[in-house]
């Protein structure tokens, strides 16, 4: 049900950002206040029962859902930003892209040592981002409990690549 209203509200588009490329624009999921309330409560119903500290949401669009999330579970969040744009002292992790490298970094006091954590980004791929998500809260003392994503793409093999972190793994519409 809720996966069937992800799916329609979702928009392919086509050769973006690049050629080859079909890109899963979810904006529109967020033009339907109906439809986010019901994300929201399919995250909370499924992490019943999981005993989560902090949220951890990748920039940008992880932080759409994951405040939101991290706000209705009653625990603080972590922003995970992209390399210079968190102004207090942090810890960063280098990763690799199909072509170069990406940086992103937490604030060192971001969480406690300990701390469970739960991953939250829009949409998983290849896995890359949240793997090194993951790679940095483990760095910093902290335990990945779980992720949670709007959309999957499986056939890029994302959850082989993130589950030995965490099988707790929640994706509301799958491709
Ligand atoms: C997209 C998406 C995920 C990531 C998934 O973010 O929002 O964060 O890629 O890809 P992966 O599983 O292969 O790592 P993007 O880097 O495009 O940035 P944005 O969220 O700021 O739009
Ligand atoms: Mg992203």
């Amino acid at each position: 049900m809720i996966e069937q209203q992800i799916k329609t509200a979702i928009r392919d588009i086509h050769d973006f950002p690049k050629p080859g490329i079909i890109f899963k624009d979810i904006t529109p999921i967020l033009k339907d206040p109906e439809l986010c309330t019901k994300i929201n409560d399919a995250f909370l119903e499924k992490l019943q029962g999981l005993h989560i500290d902090a949220v951890a949401g990748v920039e940008s669009r992880g932080f759409l859902f994951g405040l939101t999330l991290a706000n209705k579970l009653g625990v603080p969040f972590i922003p995970v930003r992209k390399a210079g744009k968190l102004p207090h002292t942090v810890k960063q992790k280098v990763y690799d892209l199909e072509y170069g490298t990406a940086t992103i970094e937490v604030h060192t006091d971001a969480f406690n040592p300990g701390d469970r954590i739960l991953i939250h980004d829009d949409l998983l791929a290849t896995g890359g981002t949240v793997m090194a998500t993951s790679q940095l809260i483990q760095e910093m003392g902290g335990e990945v409990v779980g992720f949670s994503f709007i959309v999957g793409l499986s056939f890029l093999n994302g959850i082989e690549r993130i589950s030995p972190i965490s099988d707790n793994i929640i994706i509301l519409a799958d491709y």
